[in-house]
């Protein structure tokens, strides 16, 4: 079974061919084709929703001819289309997943709808034996949740961000220090360069709540007011240091407290970290560390599959006809808020 992925659902334009072969449990990546928007973006300072859909627009049909070129495929051998229908900018949305309805209805194949979310979250499933029911910490631009991935279309939100995505917080935190954006991976590696010579006082928000949910808008607040005080560049740094450790031990604790609560039913084996966030090098130090010491096996997806990219989509588009049998209606509409325990 061979299924070509879509996904456009931000600032990535990304095509991906996967072959699950007959009675195998993992998909072999043929091509993956990723086109970045970030430097059209990069000025703003954040995605401008209009210039992403022109973006895809302009790119996509390119993509989809190369991607089938270098999987050395003939196009009658793809067995299904996969885009990614919600969560994400409408318009962007539209152009991926009007095209995958294209190619479905000409080539009379399936269609399958595919929850972004998920994709981030079954994709870990690609090369690693991670069995249902496994426990997931989702963290992206968009979204901060605990999940428990039950089955391949049903999620559990065990806990979630109150306020502002983890993601979110980084480009903010970013931006306020004058780099760029995605911030994510300038904060890490400005931490990298930390000697914690200075100590700022950060808040660790909801960390002695008894539910599994986060906040990160007063933290976010808190760096900001720092930064507007006036820092020199090494208090930068160690700010851009302590930043990271609160967020991760925010998370950590909300993740632990997780596992525990799970394990006492014997209900999970693995913690999966996945999205944009998860390619953290810190952070998942920290998570390795959390799951050896509670016993539960960790994996992260290999970097280039926590951002955004189509082979997580047409990798959950496998799991869905391998599950399901059958493709999505073709007249279902993009769903800009869908949430994955709505799938
Ligand atoms: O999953 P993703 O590519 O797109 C969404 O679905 O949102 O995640 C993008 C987010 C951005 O906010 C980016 O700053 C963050 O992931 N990110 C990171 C790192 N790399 C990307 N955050 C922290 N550390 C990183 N190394
Ligand atoms: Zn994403």
């Amino acid at each position: 079974m061979i299924v070509l992925g879509i996904e456009t659902s931000c600032d990535e334009t990304s095509v991906s061919i996967v072959e699950r072969k007959k009675n195998t449990q993992f998909g072999e990546i043929l091509s993956e084709q990723t086109l970045s928007q970030i430097n059209k973006h990069q000025k703003f300072g954040g995605v401008v929703p209009e210039l992403a859909s022109r973006e895809h627009s302009k790119h996509l049909d390119y993509l989809v001819k190369k991607s089938v070129k270098s999987a050395k495929i003939k196009f009658d051998e793809i067995d299904a289309f996969a885009a990614t229908v919600g969560p994400g900018l409408l318009g962007a949305l539209l152009i991926g997943s009007n095209y995958a309805k294209a190619l479905a209805i000409i080539t009379n194949k399936p269609f399958l709808a595919i929850n972004h979310l998920q994709g981030h979250v079954l994709v870990s499933r690609l090369k690693n034996k991670i069995t249902f029911p496994f426990l997931c910490l989702l963290v992206s631009g968009g979204h901060s949740q605990i999940l428990l991935a039950k089955n391949y279309n049903k999620f559990k939100i065990v806990g979630e961000t109150l306020d502002d995505a983890v993601g979110e917080v980084f480009d903010k935190t970013s931006r306020v220090m004058g780099h760029g954006y995605p911030g994510g991976p300038i904060i890490e590696e400005l931490a990298k360069k930390s000697k914690s010579d200075y100590q700022f006082n950060l808040p660790k928000p909801l960390i002695k709540d008894k539910t599994f949910n986060f906040s990160f808008s007063g933290l976010k607040t808190a760096v900001r007011r720092i930064v507007e005080s006036g820092l020199t560049k090494d208090q930068k740094i160690d700010l851009a240091f302590q930043f990271q450790n609160v967020i991760s031990e925010c998370l950590i604790s909300k993740v632990g407290m997780a596992i525990n609560y799970l394990k006492k039913n014997n209900q999970i084996k693995h913690l999966v970290l996945s999205g944009g966030v998860a390619s953290n090098y810190f952070i998942r130090k920290k998570f390795k560390e959390l799951c050896k010491k509670e016993k539960i096996i960790f994996f992260a997806p290999p970097k280039n599959l926590c951002i955004d990219n189509a082979t997580m989509i047409a990798w959950a588009g496998l799991e869905t006809i391998n599950f399901r049998k059958r493709g999505s209606k073709i007249n279902l509409a993009p769903k800009p808020r869908w949430r994955i325990d709505e799938i």
